[in-house]
């Protein structure tokens, strides 16, 4: 995992990067400055830390035994930068929304580290839990369940204000809920009117008007644009982006859609049983996977042109994802993978660049947690 580059200053805030982390710390951080200095990415405004987060599975009604827990995100560990997008990846069931939840502090992790600009959330409560969180802000999937019915747009809008009143009080709230429909491209003078009366999109449109009226840097996005049409999916992605450079907000970005997730993000992390299996920046994902859960995900997407379809090296993975409340040993992907051996069922991969891409060229030299990691161009094969 890639060590973010501090000032000296900062370094009471340095997060306790783990045993398992820390391995190649210092020859990690070589290789992704190779690629990207770290100055054009600046200081990550989220550190995330080996975050855990199991759900105890109990039997029994009145006396509730702990039988087993469902580890729902195992040890995820990344770096958010000031302004960009990084987007999360992964089937159905891996961890993606937990992980979500954990870093808006709706779920309570098990262990593991979340800095907000050095200061962990994990560990605050109270007024400072509540500062922190007016800063990190959430775009839910449905666009149809998530505003409550009976409350008017600008109800919905404003009503952020009543936990933070410092933001907007109460005399400049309709001003101010006017704005954000402004700002997100629906006529201000919609504020009396119900959810019922929007389409999808511009319902997610005041979804993200409520995202911003607290004015965050960050948004986390789950899956914001998987239950609306293909036509109105651009449109909104588009909004996102223009408000990003306007208010220069960084994204998390978690979709099921890849090519969605190519174009709106600038890094990606891939998610598998909850684990990340491979993160970099989009090329390096895209164009040069190495971890062959990725190779796998890629080569399903669906390709218009038929010659290319043709010759594309298409992966069919055997099996279905195993229960999160029983990984398999080692590697977790190793029941699925073409590549596994022995080494594999053993020893756990570490999120790391593989020591022999080191040094070489730069898009290979990524974060993949594969003891045979290698390079395979699913998407171009043809
Ligand atoms: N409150 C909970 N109690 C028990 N298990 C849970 C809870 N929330 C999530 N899980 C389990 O944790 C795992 C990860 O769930 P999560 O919703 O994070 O996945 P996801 O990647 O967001 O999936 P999807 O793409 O379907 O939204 C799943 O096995 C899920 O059943
Ligand atoms: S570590 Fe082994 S099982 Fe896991 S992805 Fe790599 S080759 Fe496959
Ligand atoms: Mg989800």
């Amino acid at each position: 995992m890639a060590e973010p580059k501090r000032n000296d200053d900062s370094m009471d805030a340095t997060p306790n990067v783990t045993e398992v982390e820390t391995a190649d710390a210092a020859t990690v951080a070589e290789s992704v400055a190779a690629i990207e200095a770290p100055a054009q990415r600046g200081e990550p405004i989220l550190q995330v830390r080996n975050l855990v987060k199991h759900f105890p599975l109990t039997q029994g009604i009145l006396f509730k035994k702990q039988v087993g827990a469902v580890k729902a995100v195992d040890g995820v560990s990344f770096d958010l930068y000031q302004g960009e997008t990084l987007g999360i990846v992964g089937e159905s069931g891996c961890g993606k929304s937990t992980v979500a939840k954990l870093l808006m502090t709706l779920e309570q992790a098990t262990a593991g580290e979340v800095f907000f600009k050095g200061q962990d959330i994990t560990r605050l409560s109270g007024r400072a839990l509540k500062a922190v969180r007016r800063n990190i802000q959430m775009v839910f999937q449905d666009p149809y369940t998530s505003l409550n019915p009976r409350m008017t747009v600008g109800d919905i809008i404003g009503e952020p204000f009543d936990i933070h009143p410092e933001v907007a009080p109460k005399g400049d709230r309709r001003r101010k809920v006017q704005e954000l429909l402004d700002v997100v491209g629906l006529n201000p003078e919609y504020i009396n009117r119900y959810p019922h009366q929007f389409s999808g999109g511009q319902r997610q449109r005041i979804g993200i008007a409520r995202g911003l009226a607290l004015n965050p840097e960050i948004i986390i996005c789950d899956e914001p644009v998987s239950a609306l049409d293909v036509s109105v999916q651009a449109q909104v992605i588009n909004l996102m982006e223009k408000l990003q450079d306007e208010f220069n907000l960084s994204y998390i970005f978690i979709a099921h859609d890849l090519s969605i997730v190519r174009h709106i993000s600038d890094r990606v992390g891939v998610m598998y049983l909850g684990k990340i299996a491979e993160i970099g920046t989009d090329t390096q994902i895209y164009d040069h996977p190495t971890h062959p859960y990725t190779q796998a995900l890629l080569s399903a997407v669906p390709v218009p042109d038929p010659d290319a379809r043709e010759g594309r090296d298409r992966i069919i993975l055997s099996g279905d994802v195993p229960s999160p409340a029983n990984p398999p040993s080692g590697c977790r992907f190793r029941t699925r993978c073409w590549k596994a051996q022995d080494k594999c069922a053993t020893e756990v991969p570490l999120l790391a660049i593989p020591e022999r891409f080191k040094g070489t060229d730069g898009h290979t030299a990524h974060e993949s947690a594969c003891h045979f990691a290698e390079e395979r161009d699913v998407v171009h094969a043809a």
